[in-house]
């Protein structure tokens, strides 16, 4: 039996910090309300020359040291992001060039918060076919790129950055179980109103914002990333007891207590980053897994739960032991 084992993580934030008190100085907010609301205490936000690209780059230059891997090693590239460089070509293509690794298939997945668990999960597909000897997974936004800073409701919410994990075949196990969900009729509670087919020649540069119901968004996301981690541990006949830490998307604080309180678990057991990081939307997961990786926190041997939910609605579970 083949599985896939992350041998090596890493991240990027772009060296610009926003603080809540920057923010109060240009829309009608406090720190106050934002922390109170949210847990969010900072966010890092990415120059106007930077690319996702370039927060791609980073954090995988880091995943690969650890690893002990070189870009000749990298079979395949498989990026979980919505906010690309360009339409086309494809944000991995554009990674693989920056890097210099050679051919292999490269794409991206676009799956809105929870778009790293589909890369994950999709590549851990490729490697216990037997088809990947080494894969790249990365989950990056430039979020704030589609932002309208004069919007309260959204602006103190999001924040840029780059994960990456480097994912190779092991006879030990490694991920466990991956499940993947999602549900087209909630299209309406969390959109970005611009694409390829639709209205793109008329939208101009900051016409658009991001567009979300938060009330209805925050109902559904604790019961969905409740759901998603009992779904992952009854397929494996687990508990929590089993589970040493849960890696949720991290979207607001007030999400991650009551999906805690929901599962019965200690806040103990949830890596969190929404404080330091905002809401980072697919670079959350795997920021989160690398900061508890590096700080200490989830050893070897660990069994760790990525949980994550996103606009769409999209969800999905990693269980992997670590
Ligand atoms: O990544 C996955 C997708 N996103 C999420 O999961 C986000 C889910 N939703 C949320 O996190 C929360 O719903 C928000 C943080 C977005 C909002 O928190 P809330 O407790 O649901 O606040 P609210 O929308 O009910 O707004 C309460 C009040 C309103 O004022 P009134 O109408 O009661 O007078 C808002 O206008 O807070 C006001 N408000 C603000 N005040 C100060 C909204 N944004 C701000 C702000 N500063 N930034």
């Amino acid at each position: 039996m083949i599985y896939s084992q992350i041998v090596g993580t890493g991240r990027y934030l772009p060296e610009r910090i926003m603080t809540n008190a920057d923010l109060e100085k240009i829309v009608d907010t406090t720190d106050e309300w934002i922390r109170t609301r949210t847990g969010i205490e900072q966010r890092h936000v990415a120059e106007d020359d930077q690319k996702t690209s370039d927060l791609c780059v980073e954090a995988a230059k880091v995943a690969m040291e650890e690893a002990g891997v070189t870009v000749e090693d990298i079979d395949l590239i498989v990026v979980g992001t919505t906010s690309p460089d360009l339409i086309f070509p494809n944000i991995a293509t554009i990674i693989q060039h920056k890097m210099g690794i050679p051919a292999c298939a490269a794409f991206s997945i676009e799956a809105a918060c929870t778009g790293f668990v589909y890369a994950l999960s999709t590549a851990d597909k490729f490697i216990r076919a037997g088809d990947t000897k080494c894969a790249l997974v990365i989950g990056a936004e430039i979020i704030t790129k589609l932002i309208d800073w004069g919007d309260r409701s959204t602006c103190v919410l999001f924040g840029d950055g780059a994960g990456a994990v480097i994912l190779k075949p092991s006879e030990e196990q490694g991920i466990v179980s991956t499940h993947l969900g999602a549900d087209g009729q909630y299209k309406d509670l969390l959109y970005y109103p611009v694409g390829v087919s639709n209205n793109l020649a008329a939208a101009g540069v900051g016409d658009s914002r991001i567009i979300m119901s938060g009330n209805d968004v925050f109902k559904v996301a604790v019961k969905t990333l409740s759901s998603v981690a009992k779904e992952a541990l009854d397929a494996n006949n687990l508990s929590l007891d089993d589970v040493d830490w849960i890696i949720p998307h991290q979207a607001n604080l007030r999400i991650l207590q009551a999906m805690a309180k929901r599962l019965k678990v200690s806040m103990d057991k949830v890596i969190q980053t929404v404080q330091i990081h905002g809401n980072t939307s697919a670079a959350s997961v795997p920021m989160a897994l690398d900061v508890g990786i590096r700080d200490g926190r989830i050893k070897r041997g660990q069994t760790l739960l990525l949980v994550a939910f996103g606009g769409g609605f999209t969800w999905g579970s990693v269980l992997l032991r670590y």
